[in-house]
């Protein structure tokens, strides 16, 4: 398994993602807004990796500060800026959060026992991510029958998150129980994470992948090639409603025209409980460069219109079934969301 990140005490390591499979390049952020920037332009991605390298960035902004004011005001000013750099991913809210509340509680205590405690707790976030998405494969891989080729999109894998990885840790947990016959990946424009990433990932450990443009799907549905779909979340709605890549609805679409099922996958982290529907999930718009260039070559005119949203929502009338660490979600989603919800915030 490939971690995105390592952390080193004075300083957070990542891959750099954009880089990928051609150059397997480290990248080492020293600052808080080091890390806002790797977040920013992908250096790191996904909806829980950028939740834990933000964690990460609290740390490292505060580190080696003696002066409690100073501390705090630090803090405060990383916490906004980290909280500029994705607005799609709850994960990355929900992390921050925790970090605020950590140093809400320890706020008594020496700057050097506040730094230490707000550590162990960035540290905990990635274990605990690890562990979370064990489960995740687990549940899920209980969906997946014997010899099934299933289809993912974008890049829900070890790279991004703190390893493992959510829809395609049930892949891999379903792969070592021998029940998955292939991985059909699309590229996922305009970033490419399903070419760059998944394909990556999945080839490295011999799991059998093959790699179709966006625009494919559709007809390989209705040749019989796929037995069902599954990909992560970036923010899931009480009502089970889903913000993940863009093209995900689309392929959800697809899966329910063809009878297949849809499966989201993602951690408790993903949910966002104030949210009552997909209506209210931020979507991110991204550089219309991103859409106008191929891996920096121009393919269209310089100065053409495009919209570029990063990620779309699936309604949860499209989702066979959501696969957390707490167990499977059926539809209508609302009873057991709120019972997860009521045992996450017990934890
Ligand atoms: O823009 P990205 O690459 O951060 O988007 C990532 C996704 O949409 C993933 O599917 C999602 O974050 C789940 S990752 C476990």
């Amino acid at each position: 398994m490939w971690p995105s990140l390592e952390w080193k005490r004075d300083k957070l390591i990542l891959i750099d993602q954009r880089l990928l499979p051609a150059e397997e390049v480290y990248l080492e952020c020293r600052t808080g807004e080091e890390v806002a920037q790797a977040i920013e332009t992908l250096v790191i991605r996904g909806a829980p990796a950028i939740g834990i390298a933000a964690a990460y960035g609290v740390v490292l902004a505060v580190r080696g500060i003696r002066d409690k004011p100073l501390l705090q005001e630090r803090f405060e000013w990383i916490v906004n800026r980290l909280r500029q750099t994705r607005p799609t991913a709850r994960n990355l809210f929900w992390a921050l959060e925790r970090m605020v509340a950590t140093l809400r509680k320890l706020a008594p205590l020496a700057p050097e026992e506040i730094v230490q405690g707000l550590e162990e707790v960035a540290c905990s976030l990635e274990k605990e991510d690890i562990t979370r998405n064990k489960k995740i494969g687990e549940y899920g891989a209980s969906l997946i029958p014997a010899s099934s080729t299933v289809l993912t999109h974008c890049n829900a894998g070890a790279l991004a998150t703190a390893g493992y990885g959510t829809a395609l840790g049930v892949i891999r947990t379903a792969f070592a129980q021998g029940k998955i016959k292939r991985v059909y990946a699309t590229e996922t424009r305009p970033v490419l994470q399903g070419a760059r990433l998944t394909c990556w990932e999945l080839a490295k450990e011999g799991i059998p992948v093959t790699l179709i443009t966006d625009n494919m799907a559709g007809w390989l549905m209705s040749q019989g090639k796929i037995s069902l779909v599954i990909t992560g979340a970036d923010r899931i709605a009480r009502n089970g409603d889903t913000a993940n890549k863009i093209g995900t609805y689309s392929l959800a679409v697809l899966a329910q025209a063809h009878h297949l099922p849809f499966y989201v996958a993602a951690p408790l982290s993903t949910f966002d409980f104030n949210l009552g529907s997909g209506q209210e999930i931020p979507i991110e718009e991204r550089s219309p460069l991103e859409v106008r260039e191929v891996r920096g070559q121009p393919i269209t005119l310089a100065d053409i219109p495009v919209e570029n949203p990063a990620f779309d929502v699936t309604p949860a009338t499209y989702i066979t079934a959501i696969i957390s660490d707490r167990g499977l979600a059926y539809p209508p989603y609302e009873e057991t969301l709120a019972q997860w919800s009521k045992q996450e915030t017990k934890r």
